[in-house]
């Protein structure tokens, strides 16, 4: 199911008062729009990668609030090395920055943070930074901060792939009980089990697009799309988003 608000804060939190128990244990958000937000005040594009990260501590503290078990987040993708390098390496020192001012409260919300992605091919900083944040907040137990960073939906599935060809090969897997658990469980998301698909998939900015994002798990995720821009989006943007998703009907193939 696809879905477009176009409401207004306002608009969004008269109809968000009555949120039920119904929340989404995993929420995944494409954060896209930083750059126009700051196009559109004539400040530099990371400007809006800045005001982006604020907007990443506000809605961690909200959905941990509400209940969600999962909040992963699209934070640069296999393919957006392909921006100018002073853009990519703004974003490559933003991890270290987020970290160092955020992960007093992501302890104090009970926050743990996992990372999936390429890792080793981030600039050693940029490694630092995550492992520092994984190894600090390791003994939280409360909602798991999800980041995809330096992350491909298709090079995940390429790498389940070889590793599975690799069982097999080693004679430690047939071929005929290659599963859907096998595939799951040679995914970047197999460590959020039980959690591990998103309920909920919400895509800032106004585009339409997955942009090569958990390709294997959204097969059946409810999909939000909203026209804010990722450094606009608020709590009450996120409680607009679930409200949407709790009017879906999810059928998973049956009848209800
Ligand atoms: C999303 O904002 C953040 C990243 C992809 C890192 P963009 O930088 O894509 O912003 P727009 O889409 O150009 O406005
Ligand atoms: C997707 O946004 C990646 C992230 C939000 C990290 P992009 O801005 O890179 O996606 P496209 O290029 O518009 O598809
Ligand atoms: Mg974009």
């Amino acid at each position: 199911m696809f879905s477009k608000t176009n409401k207004s804060d306002a608009q969004m939190s008269s109809e968000t008062v009555k949120l039920d128990e119904n929340i989404p244990n995993h929420i995944a958000i494409i954060m896209d729009g930083n750059g126009r937000w700051a196009q559109k005040r004539h400040l530099p594009r990371v400007a809006g990668h800045r005001q982006g990260m604020d907007t990443v501590k506000k809605i961690t503290i909200s959905a941990s609030h509400l209940g969600v078990k999962v909040l992963t987040l699209y934070a640069f993708s296999t393919e957006n090395w392909k921006r100018p390098s002073g853009e990519v390496s703004f974003l490559m020192h933003l991890p270290g920055d987020f970290f160092d001012t955020f992960v007093p409260d992501l302890i104090k919300h009970n926050v743990r943070v996992n990372v999936m992605g390429y890792i080793d091919q981030l600039p050693d900083y940029t490694q630092a930074a995550v492992k520092k944040a994984i190894k600090d907040t390791e003994k939280c137990t409360g909602m798991v901060l999800n980041f995809a960073l330096n992350y491909g939906g298709r090079s995940e599935l390429v790498t389940a792939i070889q590793k599975i060809a690799q069982k097999v090969s080693n004679d430690q897997l047939r071929p005929e009980d290659i599963d859907e658990t096998t595939v799951d469980s040679e995914l970047m998301t197999a460590s959020l089990t039980p959690y591990s698909d998103p309920d909920l998939l919400i895509r800032t900015s106004g585009e339409e697009r997955i942009s090569n994002f958990l390709l294997w798990q959204i097969a059946y995720s409810e999909l939000v799309f909203t026209d804010v821009l990722w450094p606009d989006f608020t709590d009450a943007s996120l409680k607009d988003c679930i409200y949407q998703y709790q009017q879906r009907n999810r059928r998973f193939g049956g009848l209800k």
